[in-house]
């Protein structure tokens, strides 16, 4: 891992750097690269221009660790309204939340009991629920709660890490109950014997998870913005059909490209005011990125 990616990822955890950073102008205007606004009604606007280009999109409410349950109510029931807007609109919209912005760490059983009312109504509008994967220490949990889910709805997918060393034996023990499961390469900093710290062991892994959900018949979402990759994976899995989910505001030439071939894409949405260790975790995963934020700086 690099030092300037080490040292952002170190900052993504810091609330007083978060504190000073999201009360600058200059911070609102950068982030807006990476999220339509700050607003549910930025990302509808921006899902049905998706739309009108054959994109399809997936919402997340940007928030994690939250530790009191009324709070995690609150976002429970955003998404339940935001769910049968999606109906309402009929946009092609999945919704996608992490786990500890719903309470897993605050009482695991009431967390499961909110997934479930969230999968149930995105099964009944025709939408899709996604769980995001956090730091390596809530997967055992993360996965827990997929299981439980799982068992009763189908339409509830998992996200999973190739950094992971563990990552290859939780494929094999999902293969089991037909999941579906979105390989993304992993934003954050774990030591190296829990992940890979080496970039191209990351992308061989990504390579092997893929190919290995595709023949295995999962419903397999590949959540990168590796163009070489995805081509790669098309390529040794012809016929196998999958899904490609970007970020907003990275690679959109190749999102459009990509749907016009033919591939199902999506657009992943976030909006909300929580923003900071999200888009800390965005520059972190292009250094480069730091450049916007100090021309933002500048910009007046
Ligand atoms: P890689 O880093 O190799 O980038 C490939 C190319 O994409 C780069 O060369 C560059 O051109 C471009 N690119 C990538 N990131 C960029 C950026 N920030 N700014 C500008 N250009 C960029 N992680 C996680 O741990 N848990 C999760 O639940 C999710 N969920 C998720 C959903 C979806 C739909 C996506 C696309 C990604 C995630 N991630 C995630 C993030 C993921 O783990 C990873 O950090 C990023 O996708 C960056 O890695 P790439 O796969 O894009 O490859």
């Amino acid at each position: 891992m690099s030092i300037a990616r080490a040292l952002l990822l170190k900052a993504s955890r810091s609330s007083w750097i978060a504190e000073q950073f999201r009360r600058r102008r200059f911070a609102k205007a950068a982030v807006r690269r990476f999220m339509p606004g700050e607003n549910v009604d930025d990302a509808f606007r921006a899902a049905n221009e998706f739309a009108r280009e054959g994109l399809g999109t997936v919402f997340t409410e940007l928030g994690e660790g939250v530790t009191n349950a009324a709070e995690s109510d609150a976002v429970r029931d955003h998404y339940l309204v935001v769910l049968d807007r999606i109906k309402r609109e009929a946009v092609p919209t999945h919704v996608s939340v992490k786990l500890t912005h719903l309470g897993m760490e605050i009482e695991r059983g009431a967390c499961i009991a909110r997934v479930e009312s969230l999968a149930k109504r995105a099964e009944e509008v025709g939408s899709y629920f996604w769980i995001d994967m956090e730091e390596s220490n809530y997967v055992d949990a993360t996965l827990d709660v997929y299981r439980a889910v799982r068992a009763n709805h189908e339409k509830v997918g998992l996200c999973l890490q190739a950094y992971l060393r563990r990552t290859p034996a939780d494929v094999e023990s999902l293969l089991k109950i037909g999941p579906s499961i979105r390989v993304v390469k992993g934003a954050y900093r774990e030591p190296p014997e829990v992940a890979f710290p080496k970039k191209k062991d990351t992308d061989q892994a990504y390579f092997d998870l893929s190919v290995r959900l595709l023949e295995g018949g999962a419903f397999t979402v590949l959540g990168t913005h590796d163009t070489a990759l995805i081509a790669r994976i098309r390529e040794r899995a012809a016929g196998k059909k999958f899904e490609v989910h970007m970020l907003y505001g990275i690679q959109s030439a190749a999102q459009r490209a990509l749907a016009k071939s033919g591939v199902k894409v999506r657009v992943l949405i976030s909006y909300g005011s929580n923003w900071y260790p999200w888009y800390v975790r965005r520059l972190a995963e292009r250094p480069a990125n730091v450049w916007f934020v100090v021309k933002n700086m500048f910009a007046g």
